[in-house]
Parts: structure tokens; C-alpha cells; sequence
């Protein structure tokens, strides 16, 4: 698969196209920091500055998902606590309104979710014009079909395998069916676009993700909960990558 904006290396590995850091292949693995200690987050980002590709940040506002989490000072802050580059994962209400401000803020990617956005096209190309990623995100219960076409529009595409709103949910094999779709219509219409899944992403589910099509995995629980979160990135990484080489 090859990232916009990536570059070959010798011996078949890749340079990360926004860190710069030779990897071995161009998954992407992101932690979610839902799962991580919130009295520490700074630390708990930087535990895995090392390991992770983007650090998944994710904003709830108490109305379009029922938790809430942090907004956009807190985000700010952490920005200057890590080098990781920032996947923002906005699950609130009227993201047209809201959501340029995480993109100028410095996140690498903002991603949406468009059964809340008023006109997605149009965030996305001011997301871009700010300077970040413009992600599509696509909850449990919404399927994909409506939204292909727009895909040219955005730089990744987030599918939940769960419900949006909590961590620690127990993963839908069901709505990798979802994934096959999109990977079926990038394929066919030569688009490059990131197939990000999000929940119940871990290492016993990872592999069926990822041979569905994902090349981005969110992981909270399966990451944060491990001894060693740095480690837990790695072995994710690993089982991924078996499947992409095997295929
Ligand atoms: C939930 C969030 C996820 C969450 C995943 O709505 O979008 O990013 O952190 O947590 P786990 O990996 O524990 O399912
Ligand atoms: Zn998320």
C-alpha cells in the first residue's frame, strides 16, 4: 500500500511520511489515550513515542456520544507534551463548527463523524486547508455505501468496530464487512486513503482487521491496560504485518 506522501527505502521498508522514522511496513498503529491514565497523559504519550505511529486522541462532548473526555485545551497542552503525530477522533455534535480548531492546533489527522457533520465535503477541504488530514468517520449503525463517493474528499476513513463512546468494548467481527466495501471501491477506483478501525482492537482481533482491508488500528484497552504499553504496540504491530506479508 503506499501513503501519500511516503517514500521507498532501501530494503523494502518505508519512511514514515510524517515522522520520517524508517518502518517496517505502512500499517499504522495509534493508541487511543481513552485508555490511558487522564492525570497523566503527557507521560503516558510519550510511553509510546517510540512504538506507535499516531496517537489516537478522543474527544467526546456528552451529546453525540453519552461520555465525555477532553476538548480542545487539552489537546493543545498535550500537543506540546509529545512528538507523536495527533489522529483526533471527534465523536461530538456539529463538527463543522467545531473541529478547525484541532486541525490548527497541529493534530495530523481530524477525523469526523459524518452522521454529525452538516456538509462533510466542505469540512474536509477546510480540514486540509488548515493543514491536517481529513478523516470521514463512520459509526456502528451507519453503513458505508452512501459515503464512497465522497471518499476522494478525505484522507482516512475511520470505521468503528463498536458503538462509538467508551473504551473496553468487546470488538464486532460483523462490521469488518464495512472495511471489504471501502478496500473493494479504493482498489477499483485507484484511491489512497487510510482504512482506520477503531474498538475492541487487540490480538486476538487484530489479523481478521487487518485481512479485511484496515491499514490503521486504534488500540485503548489492549495498549494502555498491557504491563508494557510500548510492547503491546509492538506485538499488534507484529500480528498486522504477518497477515500483510502473508497476503
Ligand atoms: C471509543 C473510541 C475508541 C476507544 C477504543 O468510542 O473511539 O478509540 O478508545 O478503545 P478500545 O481499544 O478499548 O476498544
Ligand atoms: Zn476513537
Amino acid at each position: 500500500m503506499i501513503m501519500r506522501g511516503g517514500r521507498a527505502a532501501a530494503g523494502g521498508r518505508s519512511i514514515h511520511p510524517y515522522t520520517d522514522r524508517v518502518v517496517g511496513s505502512s500499517l499504522i498503529v495509534a493508541p487511543s489515550i481513552l485508555a490511558a491514565d487522564f492525570a497523566r497523559l503527557g507521560e503516558e504519550a510519550r510511553a509510546v513515542e517510540g512504538s506507535a505511529d499516531w496517537l489516537h486522541v478522543d474527544v467526546m462532548d456528552n451529546h453525540f456520544v453519552p461520555n465525555l473526555t477532553i476538548g480542545l485545551p487539552v489537546v493543545e497542552h498535550l500537543l506540546k507534551a509529545t512528538t507523536l503525530p495527533f489522529d483526533t477522533h471527534l465523536m461530538i455534535e456539529a463538527p463543522d463548527r467545531w473541529a478547525l480548531g484541532y486541525a490548527e492546533a497541529g493534530s495530523y489527522n481530524v477525523s469526523f463523524h459524518v452522521e454529525a457533520a452538516a456538509d462533510p465535503v466542505g469540512l474536509a477541504k477546510n480540514l486540509r486547508a488548515a493543514g491536517s488530514k481529513a478523516g470521514l468517520a463512520i459509526d456502528r449503525d451507519t453503513p458505508i455505501e452512501p459515503y464512497l463517493e465522497i471518499l476522494p474528499h478525505f484522507d482516512t476513513l475511520l470505521i468503528m468496530t463498536i458503538k462509538a463512546g467508551f473504551g473496553g468494548q468487546k470488538f464486532m467481527p460483523e462490521l469488518l464487512d464495512k472495511v471489504r466495501t471501502a478496500r473493494r471501491h479504493l482498489a477499483s477506483g485507484h484511491l489512497e486513503l487510510r482504512i482506520e478501525v477503531d474498538g475492541g482492537i487487540a490480538e486476538d482481533t487484530i489479523e481478521a482487521a487487518a485481512e479485511a482491508g484496515a491499514d490503521a488500528f486504534v488500540a485503548g484497552t489492549a495498549v494502555y491496560a498491557a504491563d508494557d504499553p510500548a510492547d503491546a504496540v509492538r506485538r499488534l504491530r507484529r500480528r498486522a504485518e504477518a497477515v500483510v506479508a502473508g497476503g
